[in-house]
């Protein structure tokens, strides 16, 4: 094994070494597969904060139906999702097929010939759903069945309708199918709260979060080890406090540790310089695309709340912005916690949600709206 290949995954749906704190997750998905139709887990979303770790374990959750001899079609949502699952499964169904020595699909011919399409495999062009139950009598005979993952839903967009509609006929008819989401608090709350799309709101939801110091530090101890490093055990406990148990710090902690680890064992140097590194890409990798997203305004309700060194009271956001209402101060306060940006931690006082994102607008602050110096 070479022990200066770095085992660590810090980008965006990398399949991390150590999957940490996600096995409830996992189980509630596999027991819907076993149990059948009508199961809660079959019918699942997944939401969280940006780089909590969503999009992993949509992968993860492809494993499981693998893992259960089944099918899995994974897919993002964005224009032409419909389209781009029609392929998936005339694909699928395609390879299931017997092929036929020559087959001619979907020629055009010329207006002397009538101008009529000619379609030699039906199938093919007949609507998803149609496709989708020819697949699933052929999958159910092998005691199989089809997952479909989609990530980053939002409501904005027309195809997850059509998605509604196709996975509450798939239960209605109690086929062998599952269908798994994942997207951010506000995208998700949006789709739940949606009048068209009420099915969904029977989905199974889980609001990932922080996972436990503990098992990330029995992570960070393995992946070494399992790739012909040590940790001291003072470098390998602080590594894991500065991750504060979010799933991408894990990451790029170990990432940088990793590399900054002179020989076969990583010591507090490394691990200090280790942090630094990590906290650096951080910034250009998760604060910047979720600070990106926002109004001026809810930049600058944050920008507000980096003067404080611990939560900060709504009273105090008020003043600092400049004398705003209380009702336009909820207003922030609602969006940024959907973005899963801050959250309440008790009446009138909200927090960070994603570490350093604090040390981060201290030392951005200028290019988000006002600066620490006019608040
Ligand atoms: N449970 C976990 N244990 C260890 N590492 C994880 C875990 N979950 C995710 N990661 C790592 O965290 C990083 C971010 O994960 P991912 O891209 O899945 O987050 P996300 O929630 O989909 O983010 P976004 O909202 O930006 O799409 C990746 O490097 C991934 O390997
Ligand atoms: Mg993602």
């Amino acid at each position: 094994m070479a022990a200066s290949r770095n085992p660590f995954k810090p980008s965006a749906g990398a399949t991390p070494p150590h999957l940490v704190g996600r096995d409830d997750q996992i189980a509630a998905v596999a027991d819907g597969l076993d149990e059948g139709p009508g199961s809660p887990g079959r019918l699942t979303i997944f939401t969280g904060a940006r780089g909590v770790g969503k999009t992993t374990l949509l992968n993860a959750v492809d494993d499981v139906a693998l893992e259960h001899g089944w099918l899995f079609v994974d897919e993002t949502a964005t224009t032409g999702l419909m389209g781009r699952l029609d392929e998936h499964v005339s694909h699928m169904l395609e390879e299931r097929r017997p092929r036929p020595k020559r087959r001619l699909t979907g020629i055009n011919l010329p207006a002397s010939f009538g101008g009529v399409s000619t379609e030699l495999t039906p199938e093919l062009s007949a609507g998803l759903r149609r496709k989708l139950n020819a697949l699933l009598d052929d999958l159910e005979r092998h005691d199989s069945g089809l997952l479909l993952t989609i990530d980053e839903v939002h409501v904005s967009l027309p195809d997850m309708r059509e998605i509604a509609a196709l996975a509450q006929h798939m239960v209605r008819e109690q086929r062998q199918f599952a269908l798994v989401m994942a997207g951010l608090p506000s995208a998700v709350s949006g789709l739940l709260s949606d009048g068209v799309l009420t099915f969904l709101r029977r989905a199974d939801k889980h609001v990932l979060g922080d996972v436990s110091i503990d098992e990330v530090h029995d992570a960070l101890v393995a992946t070494f080890e399992e790739n012909g490093r040590a940790m001291t055990p003072e470098a390998s406990e602080l590594a894991a406090e500065a991750t504060f148990g979010y799933p991408f710090l894990i990451q790029l902690v170990g990432y940088h540790v990793w590399r900054a680890t002179d020989g076969g064992v990583a010591d507090l140097d490394a691990v200090d310089a280790g942090i630094s590194a990590a906290r650096r890409r951080l910034g250009s990798l998760v604060h910047e695309t979720a600070l990106a997203d926002l109004s001026d305004l809810d930049r600058t309700f944050l920008v507000a709340m980096s003067v404080d060194d611990g939560p900060s009271q709504m009273a105090d956001l008020r003043r600092r912005m400049g004398e705003v209402s209380p009702q336009h101060a909820n207003t922030y306060r609602r969006r940024l916690m959907a973005a899963g940006m801050i959250e309440q931690v008790s009446h009138g006082k909200v927090a960070f949600a994603l570490p350093y994102l604090r040390d981060f607008l201290r030392e951005h602050g200028a290019a988000y709206g006002l600066g620490p110096d006019e608040l």
